[in-house]
């Protein structure tokens, strides 16, 4: 029986003839399958009385683990200390790890001081989610001296989620920010600038946590004609200079999208075989590294008909190994600079009304896969269709907001950004790109209203005399 039809038969009314009359409660378990056993727990809500103790208590033996757990998570509704020998027993020695989890959050939600030494004993288990719900039921009493020695000693625990628990509560938010400038503001002389310029020597003239959002799409290793490198490690070496100093530059617990694909790099003839580099794949640690949180990964996909084809030999052969798929999809990994504090903190950074306006009110995507067609430009050769901007903008910035990309290309993402009523800042180094951006945001003007969006563009060391102002 699905849940829909479950549903129809053990409505609210029935729920609560159950739960209100231990026999009645107790025969209907007994002559249930374990998808109807498991609806029916599900839906207990609140237990006032103790009718429903025998029939849970019952169940406590029974083969499915999902019973149990959802057994013994109704067994805490009823708050009775005298159901803690019960929980111990199950948390120490039931087989299955949720069940052991629930009975630890069970002897925690008892909320006795009885429960101290109990729990502490638990702080020592080999299995993270366990030690969790202990330190969870502890926090309650966090305020005695002996708890926060108890907890102290979980700091160097080798799990990382454990660490980061007991460091935020006993040291409270580890972040200091490095910048005087309020969360929802940027610097002016930065706002709508597009600067000309390598990227790298450029940041060195961006004050710290200046920037709202970054998305961005780096150059191809080798790939495209714009840039070229000795050898991989010394593009991914330059691609990590580049995103330490994004991080830098970037506000507290904002966000930075990266898109990018493996590349291929052809052969250079039929004795040797053309290398795919698995470019997110290898920039990922590097960015956990210096500080990003990996929040994401949302897949861009585009028609097949838009990408090269690579199914002509095994389409004839059909020989296995020789299996080439076409790569329609390219990667954007969703990165948050790592802090203690919430996304709410972020969000209650903006007044009422700013959020209000920046909310995203028409329909959006609801899944990481994203279907967007690509696009084609006469002067550039890999530019973001401005829909892949509008919905990164959308999704994870406010008006006003600051957003960049450190190689602007064709500058997409201030098109985007003029649009949807935020400020950009981009760098790009080759001229003709600078031009044809030129074109674009200057043109516009009957979409954009440039008496109040002025762009700026200007050279390295127009930049640097701005940057001297502040
Ligand atoms: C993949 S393209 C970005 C295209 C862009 N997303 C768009 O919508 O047009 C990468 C760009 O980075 C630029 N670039 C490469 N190295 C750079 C550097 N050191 N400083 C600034 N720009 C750079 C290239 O000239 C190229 O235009």
């Amino acid at each position: 029986m699905n849940r829909a039809t479950l549903g129809k038969k053990i409505d609210k009314k029935t729920i609560d003839e159950l739960k209100n009359d231990t026999n009645v409660l107790l025969s209907f378990l007994e002559n249930q399958n374990d998808g109807t056993i498991i609806y029916t727990l599900e839906k207990l809500g609140k237990l006032d009385n103790d009718n429903s103790r025998n029939p849970l208590l019952n169940l406590l033996e029974n083969p499915n683990e999902k019973i149990r757990s959802l057994s013994i998570k109704n067994l805490a509704k009823i708050g009775d200390i005298k159901l803690l020998d019960i929980f111990v027993k199950h948390a120490s020695k039931d087989e299955s790890t949720d069940v052991r989890r629930e009975s630890v959050s069970a002897i925690g939600r008892l909320r006795k001081p009885e429960i101290i030494p109990t729990l502490c004993n638990f702080l020592k288990d080999n299995d993270p989610k366990v030690v969790m719900q202990a330190i969870r039921g502890l926090l309650v009493f966090s305020s005695k001296k002996e708890i926060k020695d108890e907890l102290k000693k979980l700091i160097n625990h080798p799990n990382e989620v454990i660490q980061e628990v007991i460091s935020k509560e006993l040291n409270g938010s580890k972040y200091s920010s490095k910048s005087s400038q309020k969360h929802d503001e940027s610097p002016i002389y930065m706002q709508n600038t597009v600067v000309g310029a390598d990227v790298q020597e450029t940041m060195k003239y961006v004050p710290n946590e200046s920037i709202h959002l970054t998305f961005t799409s780096p150059p191809y290793y080798n790939a495209r004609d714009y840039s070229i490198y000795q050898s991989y490690e010394e593009y991914l070496n330059f691609l990590e200079e580049v995103f330490k100093e994004v991080h830098r530059i970037t506000k507290e617990g904002r966000f930075f999208i990266l898109n990018t694909s493996p590349v291929i790099v052809p052969r250079i003839s039929r004795a040797h075989s053309s290398k795919r580099y698995p470019i997110p794949y290898d920039i990922h640690p590097l960015l956990i590294k210096m500080g990003w949180e990996f929040i994401d990964d949302i897949v861009w996909v585009k028609p097949e008909a838009s990408v090269k084809n690579r199914n002509g030999g095994f389409l004839q052969h059909r020989k296995p190994l020789g299996y080439k798929p076409n790569a329609i999809t390219e990667c954007l990994m969703v990165y948050r600079k790592k802090t203690d504090k919430l996304i709410d903190w972020n969000m209650k950074q903006y007044s009422w009304e700013k959020v209000k306006n920046s909310k995203v009110e028409e329909k959006y995507e609801t899944t990481n896969v994203w279907q967007i067609d690509p696009t084609f430009d006469k002067v550039h050769s890999a530019v973001f269709p401005i829909e892949l901007c509008d919905r990164v903008i959308k999704y994870y910035s406010f008006i006003n907001d600051l957003v960049f990309d450190p190689f602007a290309g064709s500058g997409t993402l201030g098109k985007s950004a003029l649009k949807l009523k935020r400020n950009f800042f981009l760098t790009e180094k080759e001229d003709k790109y600078i031009d044809r951006m030129k074109q674009d945001l200057l043109k516009n003007s009957d979409l954009f209203d440039l008496q109040k969006q002025q762009v700026n563009f200007v050279d390295l060391n127009t930049f640097i005399s701005l940057s001297n102002t502040i």
